[in-house]
């Protein structure tokens, strides 16, 4: 012991000797040497160290590399707060919110091919969901929204979990994200929780009112063009919307037609039509007398595209454009995303043999009048601003006379004043020089 104490106390002062030697070196270097060879090197004119053109780092005391080798990928930080990254992913969404992913977590197996349904619901579409489940029979990510500033908080938690363990079906195939906030009808936001935590590579973006009526899930999963289409990102095929034209018939999903005869015979008889059409913009471009006539097995491109047009449409989860965040309430919400999609270069595809029905429910009419006044703004603001966007970005990729690029010639020509802007912003570029060639004229200004 006593051996061994002594020894440590002499190892101690040879390391406290050793220090005290090298720290006046460097005292010494740093007071003395250093500013001596500035003055040498002012006065004759000497490159200083620091100064020396393509020299190897220096090796002085002061300067030293912190690591020889760039960071490896395991010493990357890992943990990084959840709640910190999210309110970063939804920064364009109202603050303050707690998002809960997988609040329940299916247990099924999945497939990263398979196609999840996304949507929505509010306490009242629980009965509808359970429905859709059952129809289904595959994945399906779903954002609730639980109002934390209401006293039936808790009531609504109990009846998410009810619902959840309702039928064994919902465990296996269902993924609950829970978005808590006073904010309600934040559907943009809502629908891009549901895409985010989506766990296959293929998701429909779908309301939570429509039936399910065809099995397009195995159909398209079968065709190896589509696929190679939905993986390539730059398809979104669209599922069309039907309703019935007298209320009451639409909520009985039971006697809903399951083929496309059955529709057609339906739609002949005057029972159901295409969804919404009293507000034609909204689906009229997918083109409905083209439907009707379609052979069996026909895909069929979307060549009337309109800033209002918001089918139900199943595309890659990863890379096409998230939905604005920024609509908040009824009006334009989805009609934004559909629009950014189409921009970035999507084209929309129909499938002809498939189809949704719209099971009638009661809207908020007073809510919805009100909110759509206010999003229109909003949305004629952001045609204009994403129009802008896009097209100097492709400009700038050298690709907007490509077939990407074709969307958005189609469509921002169409907003009042967009040539000229554009123009002007490409003139202007090209006065500073900024690697732009000249006398490109983009848009007919003139016309
Ligand atoms: C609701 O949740 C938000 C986000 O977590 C929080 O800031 C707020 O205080 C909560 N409100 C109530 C009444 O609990
Ligand atoms: C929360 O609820 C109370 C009472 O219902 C209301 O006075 C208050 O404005 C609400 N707060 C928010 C942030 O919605
Ligand atoms: C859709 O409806 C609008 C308004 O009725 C009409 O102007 C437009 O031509 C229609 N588009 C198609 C593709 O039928
Ligand atoms: C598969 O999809 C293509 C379009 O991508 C279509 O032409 C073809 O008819 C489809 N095949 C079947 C069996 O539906
Ligand atoms: C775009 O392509 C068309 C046809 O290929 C061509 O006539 C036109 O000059 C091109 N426009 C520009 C600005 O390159």
């Amino acid at each position: 012991m006593i051996v061994s104490t002594t020894h440590c106390a002499r190892i101690g002062q040879t390391i406290a000797l050793l220090y005290a030697f090298i720290a006046i070196l460097y005292t010494t270097n740093y007071l003395l040497a250093s500013p001596l060879r500035a003055c040498f090197s002012l006065l004759f004119n000497l490159p200083t160290s620091t100064t020396l053109p393509n020299s190897s780092p220096q090796v002085s005391p002061l300067f030293w590399d912190t690591k020889a080798s760039r960071p490896s990928e395991s010493s990357w930080p890992a943990d990084i707060d959840n709640d910190l990254v999210l309110s970063k992913a939804f920064s364009s969404s109202m603050h303050p919110s707690k998002i809960v992913p997988f609040f329940y977590r299916a247990s099924g197996e999945l497939d990263a091919e398979d196609i999840t349904i996304t949507t929505l619901i509010t306490s009242n579409r629980f009965p509808v969901f359970a429905r859709l489940v059952e129809r289904y029979q595959g994945p399906i990510s779903v954002a609730i929204h639980v109002n934390n500033n209401s006293s039936e908080y808790y009531s609504l938690l109990d009846s998410i979990h009810t619902l959840y363990t309702s039928t064994p079906n919902m465990a296996r195939f269902v993924d609950v994200h829970l978005v808590m906030d006073s904010f309600d009808r934040q559907f943009n936001t809502w629908r891009n929780i549901a895409r985010l935590f989506a766990r296959t590579d293929f998701v429909m973006m779908l309301d939570i009112d429509f039936a399910i009526c065809t099995d397009f899930r195995s159909a398209m999963r079968a065709n190896r063009s589509i696929m190679d289409e939905l993986r390539k990102g730059n398809s979104a095929f669209v599922i069309p919307a039907f309703e019935f034209v007298k209320p009451d018939e639409g909520n009985h999903q039971v006697a809903f037609p399951t083929d496309k005869n059955s529709l057609l015979s339906a739609v002949k008889a005057g029972h159901l039509d295409m969804f919404h059409a009293s507000w034609e913009v909204g689906h009229n471009s997918t083109d409905y007398p083209r439907y009707y006539a379609a052979p069996p097995g026909e895909v069929y491109k979307v060549t009337k595209y309109q800033a209002a047009y918001e089918p139900y449409i199943v595309f890659k989860k990863d890379g096409p454009p998230w939905c604005d965040e920024r609509f908040v309430g009824y009006g334009g919400n989805k009609a934004a995303c559909l629009f950014e999609l189409y921009l970035s270069g999507i084209s929309y595809y129909v499938l002809s043999d498939h189809f949704i029905v719209h099971q009638n429910h009661l809207y908020e009419e007073k809510v919805r009048k009100d909110e759509r006044k206010f999003n229109k703004k909003i949305y004629n603001d952001f045609k204009e601003e994403t129009c802008l966007r896009y097209f100097k970005h492709y400009h700038d990729l050298g690709i907007l006379n490509s077939t990407r690029g074709y969307n958005i010639q189609q469509e921002c020509t169409k907003l009042k004043g967009f040539p000229q802007i554009a123009q002007q912003a490409l003139d202007l570029r090209e006065h500073l020089d900024i690697g732009m060639s000249t006398g490109q004229r983009w848009f007919d200004v003139d016309g």
